[in-house]
């Protein structure tokens, strides 16, 4: 993990999620997304792909909050995904079906609102802008995942329609940067 900053005055670090990383990576992913009231809230099945793709081809950026090396919550930005945002909201609808969800946004039970999502959201858009000029994303949320929805939309994301994602429904939520 390369630590970028220390958080607060806690014990807990921003650390960028690097190729030595991907196996305790892989473990937070399906120990958190085993314990969702619903399976098809997170869906694991391409988690190596991503990851390869996101960390070891440098397709996006993969942060996490980590205390003593143990990952406490976890977000992704998928560069692929958002160079088609560019696109205007209705052809984004329409042209989304085949990517991969832009983030992937996972925090620890017991870790829960206290911001850590929020904050990891704001440190990705700061560097992907910086990295590679991003300006605008989406997201993809399943229509029953209130808490996730709700997170979206106090990050100031709009609903813009429903989309079948991996053979699911999901709600297709989009927001652009000044
Ligand atoms: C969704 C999830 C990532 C949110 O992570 P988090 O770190 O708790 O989110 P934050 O603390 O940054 O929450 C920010 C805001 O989102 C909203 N929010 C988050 N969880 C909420 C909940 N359970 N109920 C209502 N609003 C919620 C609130 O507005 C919150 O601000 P507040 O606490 O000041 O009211 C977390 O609940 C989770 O890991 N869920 C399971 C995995 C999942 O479904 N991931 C998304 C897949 S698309």
């Amino acid at each position: 993990m390369r630590q970028l900053e220390t958080y607060d005055q806690s014990d807990l670090q921003l650390v960028k999620l690097e190729e030595c990383d991907l196996g305790a990576a892989r473990a937070f992913v399906l120990s958190v997304a085993s314990g969702l009231s619903r399976p098809e809230f997170f869906i694991t099945s391409d988690i190596d792909s991503i990851f390869e793709r996101l960390v070891c081809r440098e397709e996006g950026l993969v942060y996490a909050f980590a205390n003593s090396g143990q990952i406490v919550a976890m977000q992704a930005i998928d560069v692929v995904a958002l160079q088609h945002c560019d696109l205007t909201p209705r052809d984004l609808l329409s042209s989304v079906k085949n990517c991969y969800e832009s983030t992937l946004t996972l925090c620890r039970p017991g870790c829960r609102r206290k911001g850590y999502s929020s904050l990891l959201h704001g440190f990705l858009l700061r560097d992907s802008r910086a990295m590679f000029g991003a300006r605008c994303q989406f997201a993809t949320v399943h229509p029953d995942n209130t808490e996730s929805l709700m997170l979206y939309s106090t990050l100031g994301y709009t609903d813009i329609g429903r989309i079948i994602h991996f053979g699911l429904p999901r709600r297709l939520l989009h927001r652009h940067r000044e």
